[in-house]
């Protein structure tokens, strides 16, 4: 190596040549070859003429072939854009979205969510699409309608319900409270507007971001079975469907793998469909996590970006959530509390009780499951990457419409007609899950009477006997559909949507559908395109928790034997069939080239929300501290890698600024010319942040930060530091400022 001033690169050229994103300076006898494009780079390298142009030359060719053989083989270029965006919200006090436990509210971040999006066209003045997705227990119908609406504003109708997609991973560990709908306001005491803002404001971020980097390439899928990361967690409703011998596991391993490159050959992108519950982190957990997927995307991000802080790589990897509305997580099984027997197969419970019958991952404890679970998809996820060649091509296009599911007419296979029925949830919808039991004396797969709850549900709204009839054998919980006070309990106009990219065909499936019932609308949708003209390789996937939550969509023969997922069915026993006909409705659109209508327009109840979230009064320190001094330091003595650092702080609410896209703490090295490099945040998977109130009445609180040390840890001198807002009151209102903190140094040895 040799150092080179500007003024003697100027001197000495004698020729410069641009190739391969390199300068090539040639010089009297010799060449000096910069590492970087740029003339200001100082690093040259000084070789022989010939022997440098000869490398020059091969390499710069086998790029070209390479490129070539790209382009020739997908015969089709896109338009991609790409992005994510910090949706995280509020990390303390929020009840958290999945559950449905009240006691499981938000008190720190394990790592941070995101939302990701991909836009693709043909051209950039054709027709396009965009797959959000979202690290959040579902997509809400007001998330997507005020999305729609802010995105409008900008570009007029370039976006719209038909071609934005947006589907949760199904996080249980968010923020909750972006619904418009009561159901799902009862655990988050109402609507938490905090929740919604960030998250439609991310999305819309997002969306710009993607839009404004849109670049030539290709896309290549590829396939295979994952077979370690999922379980049946309703095998009795399961083996109940007539179809199950066509079909050798109860769940479906399927991964499928869309790899996103540009025309430079970059990879840009990677959307992973796979179906498994997001339930590795169980009711207990209180720290803001993306759960499996979004640590598989974490670990995903952080190897292709070559280890950029999470969220500043390009290369963005999505895990959208599939039909897993019956697939667990947790694979060493239920097993009764106490005994460690199985649970009752039919009920999920022991000795009559559901909260004593729970799941268990493969891991020490659920951190350790939500990693196992992550890693492999993950690993398959660079295994269909290496081995993606089949390209799409063809049109981005996409059909959307709005069905009331309350009032459908559904034409059965078998000729005859039936009608799917206003929601309601059976009482099996209150047993929970073996992933999160429900604590009240519920029990799964129940048709039975129960006065209690018969007398409760009066309070709310008695059933008709049509009501009745239309959900048997369902026993109705709660009939969510007899009721709109103060606005509707649950959906009643219901999105439909498939997203086409070329032979890949995404539907959008709000709710949960589970393995079987999946699996039905896809060959379902598969016959359809085919019968209507489409050929060659066809590939339907589905994007689950779209657009809008309705809870569960489970086989008929699933249905009659009222486990939660059937109990979870909410527009009566054909609810499956119902949306088999209506997804057939947009592929023969698709197929056909034609539009559709777009049905019943949905309310938007976004004015009529009643919040009973209490907002951040005030913070405060005890007597002589600040904000942002330090309550506990890192022990002094020094750290081994796989050891964990801990410190704590004197702070302010987490709620007073949720630093989107930026931190509460930063974990940080020495560098040899003594300022500090940034190694870990608040959104690595390595950290943890969590807020403890101290004292409700002086709104004193404290963080607590904990960094578990890689095993591949650089040794050196260490800190960590803690950003935070605090809020003050007085005479002239309040104020809202910055602070920050820092521990003493230490060393990792
Ligand atoms: C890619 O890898 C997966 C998983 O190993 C395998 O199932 C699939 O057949 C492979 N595809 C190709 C085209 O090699
Ligand atoms: C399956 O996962 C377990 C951990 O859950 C691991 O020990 C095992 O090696 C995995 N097996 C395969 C075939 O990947
Ligand atoms: C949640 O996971 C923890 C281990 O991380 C375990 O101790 C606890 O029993 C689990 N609780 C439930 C309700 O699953």
């Amino acid at each position: 190596m040799i150092s080179l001033s500007s003024h003697l690169y100027w001197n000495v050229t004698i020729g410069t040549i641009f190739c391969c994103n390199k300068v090539i300076v040639l010089t009297k006898g010799n060449v000096l070859f910069s590492k970087k494009s740029t003339p200001s780079s100082h690093e040259w390298v000084l070789t022989s003429c010939q022997q440098l142009l000869m490398m020059t030359l091969m390499k710069c060719l086998l790029l070209l072939t390479t490129v070539l053989l790209a382009l020739v083989a997908t015969g089709h270029c896109y338009y991609i854009g790409v992005s994510q965006y910090d949706i995280t919200g509020p990390a303390a006090e929020i009840n958290m979205m999945g559950y449905a436990s009240l006691d499981q509210v938000t008190a720190g971040i394990h790592f941070r969510l995101w939302c990701r999006t991909f836009i693709i066209a043909n051209s950039l003045s054709g027709p396009r699409v965009v797959l959000v997705t979202l690290d959040t227990q579902t997509a809400s119908q007001i998330m997507k309608i005020e999305v729609v609406k802010k995105l409008q504003v900008i570009y007029g109708n370039l976006y719209t319900d038909d071609n934005v997609l947006l589907s949760g991973t199904h996080t249980h560990s968010g923020p909750g409270g972006y619904w418009q709908y009561v159901l799902f306001e009862f655990t988050s005491l109402g609507f938490v507007k905090e929740s919604l803002d960030v998250i439609v404001d991310g999305v819309v971020e997002s969306i710009k971001i993607a839009h404004n980097n849109m670049k030539k390439g290709s896309l290549l899928t590829s396939s295979g079975s994952l077979t370690n990361s999922s379980i049946n967690r309703s095998p009795f409703a399961y083996e109940q469907n007539l179809d199950k011998n066509d079909y050798p596991t109860d769940v479906d391993y399927t991964m499928f793998l869309l790899k996103l490159v540009s025309d430079k050959n970059q990879p840009l992108g990677s959307i992973s469909w796979f179906p498994v519950h997001t339930t590795s982190m169980n009711n207990t957990n209180d720290l803001i996590s993306g759960d499996n997927k979004g640590y598989a995307s974490y670990l995903m991000e952080q190897h292709m970006n070559n280890g950029a802080l999470p969220g500043k790589g390009s290369f963005v990897a999505t895990f959208p959530q599939s039909h897993s509305g019956d697939v667990s997580p947790n694979t060493a099984g239920a097993r009764c509390i106490g005994t460690g027997l199985p649970c009752d197969y039919k009920t999920s419970t022991c000795s009559g009780k559901d909260e004593l019958c729970i799941a268990f991952g493969p891991g020490v404890d659920m951190v350790d499951s939500t990693r196992i679970i992550g890693e492999n998809q993950y690993y398959f996820t660079r295994t269909l990457l290496g081995n993606a060649s089949n390209s799409l091509s063809g049109p981005v296009d996409s059909r959307h419409t709005y069905v009331d599911m309350t009032r459908l007419t559904v034409n059965l296979e078998d000729g005859r007609l039936a009608k799917t029925c206003p929601p309601a949830m059976g009482r099996s919808f209150a047993a929970g899950t073996t992933d999160g039991p429900g604590s009240l004396d519920f029990s799964q797969a129940d048709t039975g009477r129960n006065i209690f709850w018969d007398l409760v549900r009066g309070f709310i709204s008695s059933p008709t006997p049509q009501q009745e009839d239309c959900h048997a054998p369902k026993p109705i919980l709660l009939n969510t559909g007899g009721v709109d006070i103060p606005y509707e309990w649950q959906p009643s106009i219901v999105p439909v949507q498939i997203v086409q990219v070329g032979q890949l065909y995404v539907l959008a499936a709000p709710g949960e559908f589970t393995t079987m019932a999946g699996r039905r609308l896809i060959n379902s949708v598969k016959k359809t395109l085919r019968d209507n003209g489409v050929t060659g390789d066809i590939h339907v996937v589905i994007s689950a928790l779209a657009n809008t939550y309705i809870n569960y969509v489970a086989t008929l023969e699933e249905y009659n034997v009222q486990r939660y997922e059937g109990a979870s069915t909410i527009y009566g026993p054909h609810t499956l069939s119902a949306f088999i006909q209506e997804f057939n409705k947009l592929a023969v659109a698709l197929a056909k080239g034609v539009p559709v209508s777009t049905g019943p327009s949905p309310p938007n109840y976004l004015d009529e929300q009643i919040s009973l979230v209490t907002p951040v009064v005030l913070d405060g320190v005890p007597f002589l501290k600040d904000f942002g001094d330090i309550k506990s330091n890192a022990l002094p003595k020094g750290f081994c890698p796989l050891s964990t650092v801990f410190v704590s702080f004197w702070a302010g609410h987490p709620r007073n600024n949720f630093m989107t896209g930026k931190t509460f703490l930063e974990v940080q090295k020495k560098k040899s010319n003594g300022a500090w490099k940034v190694l870990y945040t608040d959104a690595s998977c390595e950290t943890r942040f969590r807020w403890v109130r101290t004292s409700v009445a002086l709104g004193q609180s404290r963080v607590e930060i904990e960094w578990d040390i890689p095993s591949n840890a650089a040794k050196g001198t260490y800190r960590i530091k803690h950003f935070g807002y605090r809020k003050r009151v007085n005479l002239f209102g309040s104020q809202i400022r910055p602070y920050s903190g820092v521990s003493r140094k230490f060393e990792v040895y």
